[in-house]
């Protein structure tokens, strides 16, 4: 794992998207997987600055998304279809056809999800993943206790992610009990994993996920497993990670060649 501690969200998605930039850059069909929530606005908001005025080119990329809300229409205002679209797709020049979200409104999950899988395969697998991590250590909606090694399906929330994300709703009673997402094995089986994690309210996800022992509890603790996990913080974020001082020291000292 490569930790980033970064003064604010903002830097922190700068870098995020400096990375995602030289990725496009040397890769230009490289295959994305994209996350939702409040963490990547400002990515999201960075990446559409790259690509109006520095010409980052979003033409060959493909995108699958890690999730959406099972019952929610793409047109409904808290469908991560309308999310992706407002935040990202509207302003850069992705073809439609290469933008994968899950279908909260499958007749058949389960062979929806297999197919989910299918194309992320014939893709040729997902070169970056971004991710943000729940107050509970979710990757995607892959809520504690999911198999560390489950593919794209249905999961039930947590009434903590519900009590989250009802800020987006409204109300609690708003915000739909099952989605689908993509597996913990399927996030695994990406080739770079980008986690970002901004605010106070996620530094004990976060030091689970970093220091902890690798558990179900927090499904993010997986990401110890993964050869190339970055995890972008803020100081908020960071506050209680154990081993700051050498995060910081391996950062700023890091050989150009390695530096985004
Ligand atoms: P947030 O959600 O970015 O809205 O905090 C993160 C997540 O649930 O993964």
């Amino acid at each position: 794992m490569e930790i980033i501690i970064q003064p604010g969200p903002k830097a922190g998605s700068e870098i995020a998207a400096r990375i995602i930039g030289r990725l496009l850059r040397e890769k230009p069909d490289a295959v994305l997987g994209l996350a939702t929530g409040s963490t990547p606005l400002l990515l999201y908001g960075e990446l559409v600055r790259l690509h109006r005025e520095e010409r980052l080119d979003f033409s060959r990329v493909t995108t699958f998304n890690l999730d959406e809300y099972v019952g929610l229409p793409p047109d409904h205002p808290q469908s991560y279809q309308t999310f992706m679209r407002e935040n990202l797709f509207h302003h850069i020049n992705v073809p439609k056809e290469r933008i994968h979200i899950p279908d909260g409104m499958a007749q058949d999950i389960p062979s929806f999800c297999r197919e989910y899988e299918e194309r992320i395969r014939a893709a040729g697998g997902i070169d970056l993943q971004v991710l943000g991590i729940g107050t509970d250590g979710h990757i995607g909606f892959n809520e504690p206790l999911s198999s560390l090694a489950s593919r794209t399906r249905i999961k039930t929330l947590t009434e903590q992610t519900r009590r989250d994300n009802a800020r987006h709703f409204g109300n609690e009673g708003q915000v739909p009990h099952h989605v689908i997402t993509m597996g913990i094995g399927t996030i695994m089986d990406s080739r770079m994993c980008l986690m970002l994690a901004f605010g106070l309210k996620k530094a004990q996800a976060v030091a689970g996920a970093v220091e902890g022992p690798i558990t179900a509890m927090n499904p993010a603790s997986i990401l110890q497993m993964h050869p190339v996990a970055k995890i972008v913080l803020d100081e908020a974020a960071a506050q209680r990670l154990i081993k700051v001082d050498y995060y910081r020291w391996v950062y700023d000292h890091k050989p150009p060649w390695q530096r985004f």
